[in-house]
């Protein structure tokens, strides 16, 4: 055995141990594949992975998939490597970066299906801030009272950018609306997800802005209920980076945020994995508007 999976929390959490000349190896990808589905993140501490070797690892597990469009500073050899940081010379659009301040799904406001896995790696701490959490929505839905699954579970969901960067920019200008709209879609997805294996999770996040069929605040009211059950400390699992950590998440399992932070010389690689399955679709008009009524 060359890797082996040490659990963090019951419901969330591993480490891995295996050196990074057997991160390739299919032994090290079928283990992350299937402990993905149970533990939701997996952390290789300081393994010190090179863009080559992430986006080989990232290769292996799957189809490479880049939804941000090319950023300054990313170069030709490594552009599907997405630079999270503020600093404005390698990424020109902060304001991505800081909605991940907020507890989100990675691409879950494209019209595609919703990525399987996201692999990030620490090239550059924060003096302070910058530790990642991780909520399992596999449990969350699990661990829910029946009476409570009953009432949700056929419940759909509007997402959008805009809510996702609401909480960044509060009144944004019509020009900067203008350019969500343009840059994503609006979508509708299951708050229950019932994956092609017939497992279950719920889909959440800051991007969730209405219920369909409910008044806006009805809505976001439950959603706002729902992400504060899914965040309980039993599902989160939070990372204090090393410098070199790599950590690998399930993306349609898990949502996560990062602890604010305003260190510029915060670096983070990362990388994505396409997923196969589409929980959903783009949204319907008609239920767009009535998410924005109130009564
Ligand atoms: C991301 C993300 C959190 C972090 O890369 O998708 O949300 O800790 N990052 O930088
Ligand atoms: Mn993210």
């Amino acid at each position: 055995m060359s890797i082996t999976v040490e659990p963090v929390k019951p419901q969330i959490g591993g480490i891995v141990h295996v050196s990074p000349d057997h991160l390739l190896d299919e032994e090290t990808i079928e283990t992350v594949r299937s402990e993905l589905e149970k533990r939701g993140v997996l952390v290789f501490p300081q393994i010190n992975v090179s863009d080559e070797l992430q986006l080989a690892f990232t290769d292996k597990l799957g189809d490479r998939v880049n939804f941000t469009r090319q950023v300054p500073g990313s170069d030709a050899e490594t552009a599907d490597v997405y630079k999270i940081t503020l600093d404005r010379k390698l990424n020109s659009e902060p304001d991505y970066v800081l909605g991940t301040f907020f507890w989100h799904i990675d691409g879950i406001t494209i019209d595609q299906p919703l990525p399987k896995a996201t692999v990030l790696s620490a090239r550059k701490l924060s003096a302070s801030g910058g530790a990642t959490e991780f909520a399992n929505l596999y449990a969350a839905w699990e661990k829910l009272p029946e009476e409570e699954k009953r009432e949700i579970e056929d419940l759909t969901v509007v997402h959008c950018v805009e809510a996702a960067v609401r909480p960044v920019h509060g009144h944004p200008s019509e020009e900067r609306r203008a350019r969500y709209k343009a840059m994503a879609a609006v979508m509708e997805q299951p708050l229950v997800w019932t994956h092609e294996d017939g497992r279950k999770s719920l889909l959440l996040g800051t991007h969730a802005d209405g219920i369909v069929g409910m008044p806006g605040p009805h809505g976001r009211a439950l959603l706002a209920r729902l992400q504060q059950w899914a965040a309980q400390p039993d599902f989160v699992y939070t990372h204090k980076w090393k410098e070199g950590d790599l950590v690998i998440w399930n993306n349609q399992g898990v949502m996560h945020r990062v602890v604010p932070y305003t260190d510029e010389g915060r670096v983070m690689h990362r990388t994505t994995i396409a997923g196969k399955e589409k929980p959903g679709h783009k949204a319907d008009e008609a239920n767009v508007e009535r998410i924005y009524q109130i009564a």
